[in-house]
């Protein structure tokens, strides 16, 4: 069925029109102006659209609109389109999508590919015809962090899963990747001050399996391809807690010295570096130093959670040490809801993810620091909460998670007494102690992250269970032809129709 009522997240504004566009082997996608960044941008888009139409789909810059194009523009008459918004014209002699910024473009490629036939993710080439009906779409952001995070400490990643993993949430105009790069069971990233943190440190992963790290070529590698997609990656390193693999590597971080064996089980908070020691913050001016290095964007998350083994007071101090640090090297830290503790600087974010009293207590007291806050309730975003007691991964402390109920919230709404004004966005944990392949991954990201994807993006008011779900469903075929191993939860009503 032709629709525009097929795209997640949900458009803003739609109008329909009358008639529709057809793409042909004639067309072409031109960018104006001829800038590197938009030429990528068309570049990326031809790529999505050849391999399944067979298309040659030539890029072509600055050129005059040819009945049957796709015209990407920046331009400056609609600067309410913000930083991530377009708009786009579908009419039967030609698509044009403009925005103020890049990133909009995007965005608005993004969704040009899910108006078309799910055959369209098909690596072969398909019969087609590739029509979208004619209309006018205005679609910008709700929120400015719309992120996933991905653990890759319980269990190591490689460089291809990451990147896969972000295509994924490129295509949900998700914009923010947030590794959990190391906890007690793995160090991910080589710090060349402190070799035997990848060496040592990272040579182990739950399970007792092999581990791994990425070099900081590699890791460069993936924040750029990340950046090619408009996904800022955030860098994770937790502490005071969850240290036991650079304990591990470094036992004179250890307050008794002693190096701890390597860790493969899946119990949290026994392990704190020393607070006490000037080593501590030596070291930890080193590693944030080469990881600031490494990152463009301008967070380094310290994570700063269920540091059950440091004192309170000892906590506060550190947390309060370790944010001045990071303002050292320029960035803004994150922390899970936990530093809110201390007293934060006024750029700080934190992380909520425990929905009772003292989780709310914490986003509250964060706010009053003038911080901003991420939602990431456990109940509602953690991506490794089972579906129900059936499901073969993850695990259910925070209770079951079906895809309707992790749709079924909103984040103004979800802490009690937290302003709006302080509410940056929503985040989608993904805690890898049960996933060890890609496969797992997608099937406790998909579809729940597709909803998450749409309550960062989409405006509040029209957004309901019941469109949603229909809504859903079309994407089934897309991740089949994806070869997204997502889970079909009997919630939606999914068709095996690549046609839809
Ligand atoms: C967390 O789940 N420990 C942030």
């Amino acid at each position: 069925m032709l629709t525009l009522n097929r795209v997640i997240p949900m458009l803003a504004a739609v109008t329909p029109g009358e008639g529709l566009f057809a793409l042909t082997a004639a067309a072409r996608i031109t960018v104006t102006p001829e800038t590197p960044e938009l030429l990528a941008i068309g570049g990326r888009l031809a790529e999505l659209l050849r391999p399944a139409t067979g298309f040659a789909l030539p890029l072509t810059a600055g050129s005059p609109q040819v009945p049957g194009d796709i015209h990407l523009a920046i331009t400056d008459a609609d600067p309410a389109l913000g930083s991530e918004g377009y708009a786009l014209t579908i009419a039967a002699d030609g698509i044009t999508l403009t925005a103020h910024r890049p990133a909009g473009l995007f965005y608005g490629a993004q969704t040009v590919r899910q108006l078309l036939p799910a055959a369209i993710e098909q690596q072969s080439v398909q019969p087609g015809p590739w029509e979208i009906p004619a209309g006018t779409i205005r679609d910008a952001p709700r929120f400015a962090w719309r992120g996933a995070m991905l653990d890759v400490a319980r269990h190591f990643f490689s460089v291809l899963d990451v990147q896969r993993y972000i295509d994924l949430l490129a295509a949900y105009k998700l914009n923010r990747l947030h590794l959990h790069l190391a906890d007690d069971q793995g160090w991910r990233i080589e710090i060349k001050s402190w070799p035997n943190l990848a060496h040592h440190g990272g040579s182990s992963q739950v399970g007792g399996g092999r581990g791994g790290y990425y070099t900081q070529a590699e890791y460069a590698a993936l924040v750029r391809y990340a950046l090619d997609r408009h996904i800022v990656i955030v860098p994770e390193i937790d502490m005071p807690g969850h240290t036991n693999a650079a304990l591990a590597a470094y036992p004179e971080l250890n307050g008794d010295g002693i190096a701890p064996p390597r860790y493969t089980g899946t119990e949290v908070g026994f392990s704190s570096l020393c607070t006490e020691k000037e080593l501590t913050y030596r070291f930890l001016d080193d590693v944030l130093r080469e990881l600031a290095a490494l990152t463009p964007g301008p967070y380094l998350h310290i994570g700063g959670d269920e540091a059950a083994a440091t004192p309170e007071p000892a906590y506060i101090r550190f947390i309060e040490r370790v944010q001045a640090i990071v303002a050292q090297h320029d960035k803004q830290m994150i922390g899970w809801e936990e530093v809110a503790k201390a007293t934060l600087r006024p750029e700080a974010v934190v992380q909520f993810w425990t929905p009772r009293p003292e989780g709310y207590a914490l986003a509250c007291a964060a706010a009053q620091d003038g911080a901003q806050v991420i939602l990431s309730p456990a109940t509602k975003t953690y991506l490794d909460m089972q579906y129900d007691p059936t499901t073969p991964l993850g695990q259910h402390w925070a209770g079951y998670v079906e895809t309707q109920a992790a749709y079924n919230w909103d984040p103004t709404t979800f802490i009690p007494g937290l302003p709006a004004a302080n509410i940056l966005g929503v985040e989608s944990p993904l805690w890898t102690e049960t996933a060890e392949t890609f496969d797992d991954l997608a099937f406790l990201a998909f579809p729940r992250l597709a909803g998450h994807a749409e309550i960062g993006w989409s405006p509040a008011e029209g957004r309901w269970w019941e469109d949603y779900r229909v809504r859903l469903a079309a994407h089934g075929p897309r991740w089949d032809a994806l070869g997204v191993n997502f889970y079909r939860s009997p919630q939606a009503p999914w068709t095996a129709d690549p046609k839809k």
